[in-house]
């Protein structure tokens, strides 16, 4: 008998953007590009590179189940006190923790916007408690007036992506200090940052840091897999109050942070020339596809992520289908509910230039290129 708890059954797997090697393999194509999974085309920083690979001479020892030097990297790169920072296997496990220290009624209330990262629904479904979710306004923006008005004295904890996921839309400061100044004392605010080093330019970018630094009761969350390019290695990071840091060291796994991520990570926090490089290929990527979408009649959501989103204005599926024919993937916005959307990461000079000749080639067949 299938004893699994109902709330988990009903969970999707979580559905990654479909592996280069694999599609490779099908198609029998020599070149393929994947724009799928928000990584960084430049690839990691050669020093964390180098950092991974003398770690790994010492593979047979565990890893420093206190991250201390890894934290002391967090706290020069970022300016926030050691005891504020936490660290995770990729920030999806703070997320998945986050849901574990503090969910655990069934009227506990997680409040999210919708569309927006798909492992907060998760981080909900895995706790007994209801998930209550906002639909983005009319710009794909998190509408936090109306994310105020769904706050009860059950909410426990309220997710927002910013710049957001899958939309790459940003709220500012002033609407953010609102939103915090209207949180009731046992909400937990987390500012999920995963793409902050696209957006950090920003003048009235709402920093989590900031709000914690205050006394809020916000956790800001921040990744090494995006700007950093070290997705396959694990690693995120975050800062809290101490009362959140201490709960998350209660409840994680003691070498949950492997000492390969660890030497990286540290390596590439300093490495702060290569996300300059990476940032700066960011902003002409943004350009060229918010350019190319238009070109084809479709309307891109200003984006302050490595992404764009875009409204295609028919279904999107066989955009996605017939690129993936041509040996580029990209994410579809039907498993985003959005099925007239697209979301498409920014790549090198290169990939951007084949994906725009194959994307013109579908949405314009008439025209020869
Ligand atoms: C908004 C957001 N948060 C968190 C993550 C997870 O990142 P990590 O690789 O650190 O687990 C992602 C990954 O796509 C994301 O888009």
């Amino acid at each position: 008998m299938n004893s699994v708890r109902p709330s988990v059954l009903a969970m999707r797997p979580y559905s990654p953007g479909k592996p280069a090697e694999e599609l490779q393999r099908e198609l029998g194509l020599d070149r393929i590009i994947k724009l799928a999974s928000n990584e960084n085309p430049l690839g990691p920083s050669p020093r964390a590179v180098q950092a991974a690979k003398s770690a790994a001479e010492r593979m047979h020892i565990y890893p420093d189940g206190s991250a201390y030097e890894l934290k002391q990297a967090v706290a020069r790169a970022t300016g926030m006190p050691a005891s504020s920072i936490i660290v995770g296997n990729g920030s999806d496990e703070l997320i998945h923790l986050l849901g574990l220290i503090l969910l655990g009624f069934e009227d506990d209330e997680v409040l999210i916007g919708n569309p927006t990262f798909v492992r907060y629904a998760a981080a909900a479904h895995l706790a007994p408690c209801k998930l209550v979710e906002v639909p983005l306004d009319a710009s794909a923006r998190h509408d936090l007036p109306a994310m105020s008005r769904a706050l009860t004295d059950r909410t426990k904890l309220v997710f927002i992506a910013n710049p957001n996921n899958p939309t790459g839309t940003l709220v500012r400061r002033p609407e953010v200090d609102r939103f915090v100044r209207d949180l009731p004392p046992q909400t937990l605010l987390v500012l999920d940052e995963a793409y902050y080093e696209f957006a950090a330019h920003v003048e009235d970018f709402p920093r989590s840091t900031d709000y914690i630094l205050d006394g809020a009761n916000v956790i800001g969350l921040r990744t090494l897999s995006k700007a950093y390019g070290m997705a396959g290695l694990r690693l995120g990071y975050g800062f809290g109050p101490d009362w959140v840091s201490d709960a998350i060291d209660r409840a994680r796994e003691p070498f949950d942070v492997n000492s390969l991520a660890q030497a990286a990570g540290i390596a590439a926090l300093e490495d702060t020339d290569h996300v300059a490089r990476t940032v700066e290929n960011n902003r002409r990527g943004l350009e060229f596809l918010a350019a190319l979408f238009r070109e084809v009649g479709a309307k891109p959501f200003e984006s302050y992520a490595n992404f764009l989103f875009a409204d295609l204005g028919r279904p999107a599926r066989p955009v996605f289908e017939a690129l993936l024919e041509r040996g580029v993937i990209v994410r579809p916005g039907d498993v985003l509910g959005n099925p007239n959307c697209l979301r498409v990461s920014v790549g090198t000079q290169e990939e951007m230039e084949i994906f725009a000749k194959e994307f013109r080639r579908i949405m314009r067949p008439a025209v020869a290129h």
